[in-house]
């Protein structure tokens, strides 16, 4: 059986990635490198990634961490089979540097080039760290994205529903700042809300009323809004008790929200009848302790198999980038140098 190693370049969002990964035709993938420079320093004092300085600093970091990753993985270009990289979407100064770098490798070796959708990348993470055979349901949920994808094959997905609004993570981010807590807002979330009482305050459950699988959480961040001015009118600001207690209350509407959401998603996915029925999560937001066990007695109430990435494949990698470069390789998929970068590219 002959052996499949790609390299894969990540630079979307902010962090810039390189990571190595090697397959054959019979055995379990393996992840030789996978290096992530991450860049929340640099933002920390804007209160979100401003484009510019994303892109200034992939350009900087993007050739260090191939240098890196091929040093990691003990082996030289010409051990490779393919360049894989990030073609959107994103933001797009990010990505058409990935892109260009990309470009450089492979006119400079004459190894093939293969664009990879970032979503695609998350999607196809479970069949990277196990077994998951096609078709199965996946929940993505990120700090950019939220959508119920049936991954169908490695071009093919299946989308059963999504966020109308904000996505999950970027709601935990929004609702850290209104309450004073550090970025990013999901892990400060959900240490206080470990702290708190999720009955005190009674947030909505957007969109719960309304039937499918689509999503939206802007209005929670707005509810949130509403009761912290109320308790800051009445006693001139919120105490530590009333911070843990809002952090609480918040995440158990978004824990709730998804449950539910992911429960009809699955019964859709359900009714096309998979062999092996799986359901999976990727993305930031799945680090969520409160939503992983949510998500998997949802699962377990339907007879699904539940698998959750290492918290390192859930956040963006280049490993993924590579994995889905592998899967589009062996579908005998190759791009040239008209390869773009798209800001928006859905699955
Ligand atoms: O996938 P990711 O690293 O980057 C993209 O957005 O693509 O996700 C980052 C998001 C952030 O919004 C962050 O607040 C959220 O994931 N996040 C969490 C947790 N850890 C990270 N949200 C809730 N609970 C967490 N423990
Ligand atoms: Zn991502």
């Amino acid at each position: 059986s002959r052996n499949i190693t790609i390299l894969g370049l990540e630079s979307s969002c902010d962090d810039t990635a390189a990571a190595i990964v090697r397959t054959r035709d019979d055995a379990a993938p393996e992840i030789l490198s996978s290096v992530v420079a991450g860049q929340t320093a640099l933002h920390a004092d804007y209160g979100g990634v401003v484009p510019e300085i994303a892109a200034r600093a992939h350009t900087e970091k993007l050739d260090l961490c191939v240098e890196e990753a091929l040093e990691d993985a003990g082996l030289s270009l010409r051990d490779l089979d393919a360049i894989a990289v990030t073609a959107g979407p994103g933001l797009i100064g990010g990505v058409l540097a990935g892109v260009m770098t990309a470009k450089g490798l492979s006119a400079a070796t004459g190894l093939p080039l293969i664009g990879v959708n970032h979503l695609a990348g998350h999607a196809l993470t479970p069949r990277l760290t196990g077994d998951a055979d096609y078709p199965y349901l996946m929940l993505l949920v990120s700090g950019g994205h939220c959508q119920f994808l049936v991954a169908e094959g490695p071009e093919t997905f299946r989308r059963l529903g999504g966020t109308i609004d904000d996505a999950p993570g970027e709601a935990f981010d929004k609702a850290a700042r209104l309450l004073g807590l550090p970025q990013p807002g999901g892990p400060s979330v959900e240490r206080e809300a470990a702290k708190g009482d999720a009955g005190r305050f009674r947030l909505p459950r957007p969109l719960l009323d309304r039937p499918g699988a689509d999503l939206s959480f802007s209005g929670l961040k707005t509810a949130l809004l509403r009761e912290r001015d109320k308790l800051v009118a009445a006693q001139g600001g919120i105490t530590k008790q009333d911070r843990a207690d809002l952090c609480a209350a918040f995440q158990a509407a978004v824990v709730d929200v998804l449950a539910e959401k992911s429960r009809r998603a699955l019964v859709d996915y359900l009714a096309l009848n998979p062999p092996a029925p799986l359901f999976a999560v990727a993305g930031g937001v799945a680090a969520n302790t409160a939503i992983r066990a949510a998500l998997e007695t949802v699962s377990a109430n339907l007879g699904t198999a539940f698998i959750a990435p290492p918290l390192a494949l859930c956040t963006d990698n280049a490993a993924m980038i590579a994995w889905a470069g592998i899967e589009r390789f062996r579908a005998g998929h190759r791009d040239d140098m008209t390869l773009a970068a798209r800001p928006r590219w859905p699955l």
